[in-house]
């Protein structure tokens, strides 16, 4: 859906979006499709590429915020059968944009254990369901998408060199949706109220993203005892390309490859960090021996980053 779509919907322009948010256009899932189906596709190709069988897998784990079933079963489970993996363990993690650095860091934990040799970490979003799409000030930054990524174990070093995760409950309010929980469980007046949909303090969150993008990406190289100087990649989740450059704007990163895709995708919540991260393998930007910093910030508010050593 480009941009264009969008001003005929609400009062905002393509200039608009493009000049507060690097957005042109996002992907919208059909009506038959779903987080799982979405989570499927990426899962097979993930699987395909790295030449394992479904029958394999010892743990998937669906990071997303927007679940097929509200509050249960978990979507995860919904993989796990589609994929037929009858071995495997599954479960959703939620932290919302950050979502994917926490099962990235929670996954490799299983293979540094030894517990279990092929984990599969998928971010999945159809965030458009639950946009305002009366709602200038959100309707207009989210899109739909799905990424996986394999984990295994290796003798060659490297992997998960260091991860930072964090959480500031405050700003719980700053996104959230305020209805369909049990704080607030789905009524007629809810539904009134479009209550089930995403409200933002579009200011707030920004503060936030631009100063916890920065402090975290330092915060997991010093963890790793590396400076931004041995950061090959950078890919922090794509929200907005004014964020990014912000962060980068503090990192003072020269020799870095800063990637986005936001201009095409919009933020696809636990979903932008692994599509962004597989486009960048496959344009080469990610290489064997990469050292390669992924870095998420979102609802929660919640942070999260991981430096990782590419095997390729
Ligand atoms: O994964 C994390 C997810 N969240 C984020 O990344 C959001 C972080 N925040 C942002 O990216 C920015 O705050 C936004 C892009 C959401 C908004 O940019 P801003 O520069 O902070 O704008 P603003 O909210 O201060 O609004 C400026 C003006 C307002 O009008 P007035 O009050 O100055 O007359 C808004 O009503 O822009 C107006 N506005 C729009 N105008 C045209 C808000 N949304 C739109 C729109 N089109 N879509």
């Amino acid at each position: 859906m480009p941009n264009s779509e969008l001003a005929e919907m609400v009062d905002t322009s393509d200039e608009w979006i493009r000049a507060r948010t690097g957005i042109g256009e996002r992907r919208i899932a059909a009506p038959e499709e779903t987080t799982c189906s979405l989570a499927v596709n990426a899962a097979r190709a993930a699987l395909d590429k790295a030449h394992v069988a479904p029958e394999d897998l010892d743990l998937v784990i669906v990071a997303t915020c927007t679940p097929d079933y509200a509050n249960m079963p978990a979507t995860a489970s919904l993989v796990q059968h589609a994929l037929g993996a009858p071995r495997a363990a599954a479960v959703d993690l939620n932290a919302v944009c950050s979502g994917f650095i926490y099962a990235l860091a929670t996954g490799s934990q299983f293979i540094n254990t030894g517990a279990y040799r092929n984990v599969l970490v998928i971010g999945a979003e159809v965030f458009t369901r639950i946009l305002d799409w009366r709602d200038r000030s959100t309707c207009v930054l989210f899109g739909d998408g799905a990424g996986a990524v394999l984990l295994q174990p290796t003798d060659t070093p490297g992997g998960l060199l260091s991860f930072v995760l964090g959480s500031d409950g405050a700003g719980a309010c700053s996104l959230y949706v305020p209805a369909g929980g049990s704080r607030q469980p789905a009524s007629a007046d809810t539904v009134a109220e479009r209550g089930h949909y995403v409200k933002m303090q579009g200011r707030d969150v920004f503060r936030f993203a631009t100063r916890v993008l920065p402090d975290s990406v330092l915060r997991a190289l010093e963890a790793a005892q590396l400076t931004t100087d041995d950061m090959d990649v950078l890919i922090p989740h794509q929200a907005n390309t004014r964020i990014i450059d912000h962060a980068v704007r503090r990192l003072k990163v020269d020799g870095t490859s800063v990637f986005s895709n936001v201009e095409r995708y919009g933020n696809t919540s636990a979903a932008s960090i692994p599509v962004a991260l597989c486009e960048a393998v496959d344009e080469g930007l990610v290489q064997a021996g990469s050292t390669v910093v992924m870095s998420g910030f979102g609802a929660g508010l919640s942070w999260g980053t991981v430096v990782w050593k590419w095997h390729g």
